[in-house]
């Protein structure tokens, strides 16, 4: 990190970026644990899916969106992104002026607290599962599990076109987890932001003795935490009124509202087109 964490300012607010809607899973945790920050989010519509392309697309694609979100003036950048989590965090968390977090490591962590089988199930498109992040995670603080992961390239699309409740999402959500079950594991992981959103429809096939996780949750926690530790928190609430939160998208700007505004309490009036590839 070059610049020195002192000039940082309290009321600055957290940049979040994702490929598309999926981070605004881990946004909507945000906006619950820490109701006074400010979000600057970036969703890549024009460049979604992630999880399909090589580690050095998605270095490139993070590292043009996290100098977009320093030049909103950031105080940290949370990586709502699975594939950017375990493809580019490391590179980029030396490069770039800002505190950086990903999903990776406090979801890995929440299920080592969870499982009591031992067995522990990762679903997350296929460059997080070629990664095999969450098994190094997961088998840095126990050797104890076995991590069984699983790529649903098919899920982001579905999530993205809105197919939350169908039949269509429920036969392709049975295929991918048939083995799954096969193989007993207790503790599912949500490996890609996007899950959550299909959680009732994954919940129903693995059953209710599968308990799911959902990284969104720990990682909101570990942001207030790094914010807290380094005296960033903003005390300052969000006021009728004032345009708290800021949303930015590649393209297709206006779907991406109408999506937004049916996960999010937040009422969002607009979200703008940015060309990432410009930063
Ligand atoms: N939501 C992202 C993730 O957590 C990316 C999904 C995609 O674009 O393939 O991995």
């Amino acid at each position: 990190m070059s610049l020195d964490m002192n000039l940082l300012d309290a009321q600055a607010p957290i940049g979040v970026f994702d490929s598309g809607v999926g981070g605004l899973t881990v946004v909507k945790e945000i906006m619950h644990q820490i109701p006074n920050e400010r979000i600057v989010y970036f969703g890549d519509t024009a460049r979604v899916p992630y999880g399909s392309k090589s580690k050095d697309t998605i270095t490139r694609y993070s590292r043009q969106i996290a100098h977009f979100l320093e030049t909103q003036k950031v105080k940290a950048i949370v990586v709502a992104c699975n594939t950017a989590s375990a493809y580019a965090l490391e590179d980029l968390e030396k490069e770039i002026s800002v505190p950086m977090i990903g999903v990776v490591k406090p979801g890995a962590k929440v299920a080592t607290e969870t499982t009591r089988n031992g067995k522990v199930g990762v679903i997350a498109t296929e460059g997080t599962i070629g990664s095999k992040i969450y098994s190094q995670y997961i088998n840095q603080i126990t050797k104890d599990i076995k991590v069984i992961g699983k790529a649903c390239p098919l899920f982001v699309p579905l999530v993205e076109e809105g197919l939350l409740q169908d039949p269509v999402t429920d036969e392709i959500a049975r295929r991918y987890l048939a083995e799954l079950i096969d193989i007993g594991i207790d503790t599912l992981i949500l490996g890609c932001t996007h899950y959550p959103l299909i959680r009732s429809t994954i919940q129903k096939i693995m059953g209710d003795a599968v308990t799911l996780v959902n990284p969104a949750y720990e990682t909101a926690r570990e942001l207030k935490e790094l914010l807290e530790k380094r005296n960033l928190l903003n005390d300052k609430p969000i006021l009728l009124g004032e345009d708290g939160h800021r949303f930015f998208v590649s393209d297709a700007a206006d779907k991406f509202k109408v999506f937004a505004n049916s996960i999010l309490k937040y009422g969002i009036l607009s979200a703008k087109v940015v060309d990432a590839g410009d930063y």
